[in-house]
């Protein structure tokens, strides 16, 4: 199985060369990858904690879309997507919130940190703390869990983050695993995500020479203002006074630590040279914006057009959510049900899941069997129409479920209407381009859904369509 790789950029604010060299550029190198399944979205919800600024955050999720598709990001390869058009994460949310430890929050960084501040000015421990920034790790473990990523590429600053979302996914896996294999789920119900921080990615220094960040405001701006917006930060960038003719020292300057960061190993070596002989910082500047622009030229072209057209941005996130939400809902309906909270038909009686009880793992297959029993029965309805023998699945609560084709010979039928009751039934279920989904045994269709509005429809009806042959067998 492919790699999941995931992850999430705060709209808040405009793109930077910081911002490109750091985390965009290589992400959309990683994308490539045929090893790796790359999911990337806009953490809209995110910016909510740190932005009441509508203005700045519908400009900066547009800003950012645009950039990540003009920097190469293929939408066909990756899963590229806005968090708030997904759903389930904010109800994935409230279900990791309710087995978060208050005490694990609490330690944040980010939180800690207001409250110290607090502290030390004399003020209110809380003073300002909203409940979001509080809640901020259980968001982002949400945005993890929901898609079973098994890598999540991060700044060191997020290192925690991702260690609490280990936390909280393993005490759901816990808490729930027995109750989730209940309900239909295999496995675990969360994979545990690791944190990547690539060592080899220069952080690039700002015009200052500290790190190129927003917070300090020494950044360089990747498209916004064009190239007169790059040549003109670039001339700020903070310089020694020596004079040209005087030999420079490269490895003190963002002037050579950016250039680096875009030009090939003999091209730098030559810029560095170029230095160490006397170059001007003028002329050094220049180059610079040259190189710079040689890259980025050609992205910007493709950004000024996208800006340009919102509404196809717009059309390439909503299918990266279709995408997205048709592999989150199906498990959600799984979650859902191993919580309590599914249809009431199929409720656990309390000595088969307890859910605080540390040993329901060992009764697992036994409260399995147990539960499906305490169920209203799926059912396999033979038929016989204008057209042949045929048979339907029907779910518990009443619903068609599958259909199948007509056939001449009524003992054809019957054989192909038991394969329903095979042991890897489940497995033959696949979904179709128009919608539906089909039931197939050795390459051959026997039985098809009805058609549904979307993937994410569609999908739910396969996890229904599923325990249904489930419990045909229980
Ligand atoms: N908190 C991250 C940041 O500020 C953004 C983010 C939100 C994220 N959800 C995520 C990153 C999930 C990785 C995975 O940089």
């Amino acid at each position: 199985m492919n790699t999941r790789v995931l992850t999430g950029i705060t709209t808040t604010g405009t793109p930077h060369l910081g911002n490109y060299v750091g985390a965009i550029r290589p992400a959309v190198a990683s994308s490539r990858r045929r090893d790796v399944d790359a999911f990337f979205f806009l953490a809209d919800y995110h910016a909510l904690v740190k932005c009441d600024d509508p203005a700045r955050v519908a400009r900066s999720r547009l800003e950012i879309a645009a950039t990540w598709l003009a920097c190469g990001l293929d939408p066909a390869r990756v899963i590229f997507y806005r968090q708030s058009d997904i759903p389930e994460i904010p109800e994935l949310t409230w279900l990791l919130t309710c087995v978060t430890a208050k005490g694990l929050l609490n330690r944040a960084h980010a939180y800690k940190a207001a409250v110290d501040q607090n502290t030390a000015q004399g003020d209110d421990p809380d003073a300002g703390v909203s409940a979001g920034l509080y809640m901020y790790p259980v968001l982002m473990a949400a945005d993890i869990l929901a898609f079973d990523a098994n890598q999540v590429p991060v700044g060191r600053d997020q290192v925690q983050h991702i260690e609490m979302a280990r936390d909280i996914g393993q005490r759901f896996n816990h808490l729930y695993g027995a109750a989730w294999r209940v309900a239909g789920g295999k496995g675990a119900p969360f994979t545990l995500p690791e944190a990547v921080i690539e060592e080899r990615v220069a952080t690039l220094p700002g015009l200052d020479g500290r790190k190129m960040s927003k917070s300090y405001d020494n950044t360089i701006p990747l498209f916004a203002g064009g190239a007169g917006a790059l040549r003109e930060a670039i001339a700020r960038i903070v310089t020694d006074s020596r004079e040209p003719g005087e030999p420079k020292d490269p490895d003190s300057s963002s002037v050579f630590a950016i250039y680096r960061a875009f030009a090939a190993a003999d091209e730098a070596a030559a810029f560095r040279a170029a230095l160490e002989g006397g170059m001007g910082w003028g002329e050094a500047k220049r180059k610079l914006c040259d190189r710079i622009d040689a890259e980025i030229a050609p992205l910007r072209e493709r950004y000024d057009a996208l800006m340009a057209r919102p509404d196809e941005i717009e059309d390439v996130l909503r299918e990266g959510a279709g995408k997205a939400r048709a592999l989150a809902a199906p498990r959600l309906e799984i979650l859902r049900r191993a919580v309590g909270l599914g249809a009431l038909a199929d409720r656990f009686r309390p000595d088969d899941v307890s859910p605080r009880a540390g040993k329901a793992a060992s009764r697992a297959a036994r409260a399995g069997r147990t539960a499906a029993k305490s169920r209203k029965r799926a059912r396999v309805v033979s038929f016989r129409d204008a057209d042949g023998f045929r048979f339907r699945l029907v779910g518990a609560d009443g619903e068609e479920l599958l259909l199948s084709r007509a056939f001449a010979d009524p003992r054809a039928a019957g054989q192909a209407s038991r394969a329903l009751e095979s042991e890897s039934a489940a497995d033959a279920l696949a979904p179709l381009d128009d919608g539906r989904f089909a039931f197939r045994q050795d390459g051959e269709t026997l039985a098809v859904s009805a058609a549904f509005a979307d993937t994410v429809q569609r999908d739910a009806a396969i996890v229904r369509a599923r325990r249904a042959l489930e419990s045909l067998r229980g």
